[in-house]
This record gives C-alpha cells, structure tokens and sequence, in this order.
C-alpha cells in the first residue's frame, strides 16, 4: 500500500474542458487543456492518495497509477462525478465546465439556410457539478478553481460562499503565459478563516511556477 500523506485518501479529480454538441459534427467547448488537473492527480498520487481522473476531451497520456474516467459532456461528468463520491475524501473541481448546452442537439448536421445571415442556438444551464458535490449530505473536503479575469478576489470569495467550498483556487487568466493551455499557473487560495464566518476570509499567494509545482504547493497547503 502507497505511503505518504495522502495514504487510504481517496481523491476525486475533474479536468479539461467539456463538449457540448450542436449536431453529430459540432460542438461548444473552451479552451481548457487539462494541464492543471492532470498535474493535480500526479501531485496527489504521489502524497500516497488512490486517485480518480474524470477528465473531458484533452490530448494529455494517462498518468501512471491513476483510475482514469473519459467524459464528454458536462452531463456525462455529473454522471461520472456521482458514480465516485461514496468513499470520495477530497474532490477538486478543476474541469472548465461548459455552462451552457444545447437545449436540443440536432439529430442530422445543421445546414446553412440560403438568404439567412443569423442562426439562433438555444441554450439551456447544466448542472453545476461541484455544488452537487458540496450539497450532499456528507460533503467530502472540496476544492474548487476560479479562473478570473478582472476583480480575482471578489468573484472568488462569492464562489467559495455560494458553492460552498473548503477552498477556492483563483487564477488570473489575464496574464500572459499562465492558466489556460499554458504549462505554468500561478493561483491565490481562499478559505474561510478560523472563525468560520462568511465575512473573515484567508488568502494565501502561489507565486507563478510550473503547473505540476503549483499542484504540490497547493496539496501542501491544504495537508496539515
Ligand atoms: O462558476 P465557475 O464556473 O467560475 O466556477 C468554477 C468552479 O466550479 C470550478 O471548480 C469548476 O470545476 C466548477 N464548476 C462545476 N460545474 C459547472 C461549472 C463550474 O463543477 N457547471
């Protein structure tokens, strides 16, 4: 059995972005690479957690000695999400989950009307799947990921209140070089404080670094 501190620990990672299809040849999707995540299940892996990866459509191998679950929509994420979080102990929502999908997927390939210059695609929400998570009975320590692009600690504090998390981590997809596809990332953390009220929060500062740094830094953190 693994050592380490994250020994008999199960942990519970989504990554990458998700894919929202429009008809059998398109889709939705964003950018998201899965970087950040994948080097969170190496970074937990190597602590000594037993590790499951439930990851969207990205390019990235498999890292060794990680349960690996394949998912493309957001709704095949709740779905895969759902199926692991009975012994789950830390779940860390990194997936850039798409907001919206289609409200109905066109069975055959849309095509383009002659003579009309706008075509309307109605969306409807999906789920928020780390709320679901924090909204079971007996949550596990959950951990969710902000990608802000102006007013970072605002939008994070709303987002660990509103989502309920035990931690937020906010990045400044803004700077050139780091977050979305790029292979370093620097990150704020926010907890509430000791006091546990809502008001009272703490905040820690990972200086930028290499993604899968930035992943053990921010276990580091959070082991006591
Ligand atoms: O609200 P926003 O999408 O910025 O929140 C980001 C956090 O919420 C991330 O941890 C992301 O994985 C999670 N999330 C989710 N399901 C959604 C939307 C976001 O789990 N539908």
């Amino acid at each position: 059995t693994a050592a380490g501190p994250l020994a008999g620990c199960h942990v519970v990672i989504t990554a990458g972005p998700t894919r929202e299809a429009i008809d059998p040849v398109r889709y939705l999707s964003n950018h998201s690479s899965g970087k950040m995540g994948f080097a969170l299940a190496e970074a937990a892996r190597d602590q000594g957690a037993r590790v499951t990866l439930i990851s969207g459509p990205v390019t990235l191998a498999t890292p060794a000695g990680i349960h690996r679950v394949n998912v493309i929509s957001a709704m095949e994420m709740l779905e895969a999400v759902n199926a692991t979080l009975a012994d789950c102990d830390i779940f860390i929502g990194c997936a850039a989950v798409a907001d919206y999908r289609l409200e109905e997927v066109a069975e055959h390939k849309l095509k383009k009307v002659p003579g009309s210059t706008a075509l309307t695609l109605n969306l409807i929400e999906n789920p928020d799947i780390i709320a679901a998570v924090t909204h079971r009975e007996q949550p596990p320590f959950t951990v969710g990921f902000a990608a802000e692009t102006r007013e970072l600690a605002r939008h994070a504090h709303d987002k660990l209140v509103r989502k309920r998390l035990d931690l937020i981590v906010a990045n400044d997809v803004a700077t050139p070089g780091l977050g979305f596809g790029a292979d370093d990332n620097a990150a704020v953390l926010y907890h509430l404080a000791a006091s546990g009220s809502e008001a009272a929060v703490t905040s820690h500062t990972l200086s930028p670094r290499a993604k899968r740094a930035l992943a053990q830094a921010l276990l580091d953190y959070m082991l006591p």
